[in-house]
């Protein structure tokens, strides 16, 4: 059993999956980190020179394989549960946690990072985060088995959120590593 945490840039999917990871005794996989670790490039690159399409490739062929492993708490990107086949695989060996907070954190946490996020690399910046988020917000919520909000709370507390809720629903089958 895996924990999935996915959810718009600046939600935490990495400082709360770590968190949750260290708490659970799970292993941590953030599917960008490996993106990059695959491709030897930044993701920024990756969109520069083959465009957002082959990087959605890579994203879905990593997804594929994560999911196929257990006992971890995966980092998705952004956009990885946008893909239909990317979230039926995570679903067959994962919760789905939906990772939210309110629009102004999200711009708030995103403000120095147009560098290494391609998709808010843009003129209006603002804009576009409230654009982007209108149109994932209802398949995001489609995709989530849980939603949990992050705007208040520091990642450990937010970890230990998740780690209650889901002791309380009964979906706490995942195994230590340790
Ligand atoms: C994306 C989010 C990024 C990264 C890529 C695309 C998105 O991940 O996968 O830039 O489509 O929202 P983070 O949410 O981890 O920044």
């Amino acid at each position: 059993m895996n924990i999935a945490l996915f959810g718009f840039m600046g939600v935490g999917k990495t400082v709360v999956g770590q968190a949750l990871a260290h708490r659970l005794g799970l292993n941590f996989v953030d599917l960008d980190e490996l993106i990059v670790e695959r491709t030897g490039k930044p993701i920024s690159e990756i969109f520069k020179e083959k465009g957002e399409a082959e990087f959605r490739r890579i994203e879905k062929r990593i997804t594929e394989e994560i999911a196929a492993k257990d006992n971890q708490v995966i980092a998705c990107g952004g956009g990885t549960v946008l893909d239909d086949e990317n979230v039926v695989r995570l679903r067959k060996s994962s919760k789905l946690i939906f990772l939210t907070a309110d629009v102004e954190t999200i711009i708030d946490r995103t403000k120095d990072d147009e560098g290494v996020r391609p998709l808010i690399n843009v003129e209006d910046r603002v804009k576009e985060i409230r654009n982007l988020l209108d149109q994932r917000y209802n398949k995001y919520l489609e995709a989530a088995d849980l939603v949990v909000e992050t705007s208040y709370g520091n990642p450990d507390e937010i970890a230990m959120e998740i780690e209650e809720t889901l002791e309380k629903l009964g979906n706490n089958d995942y195994k230590s590593i340790n």
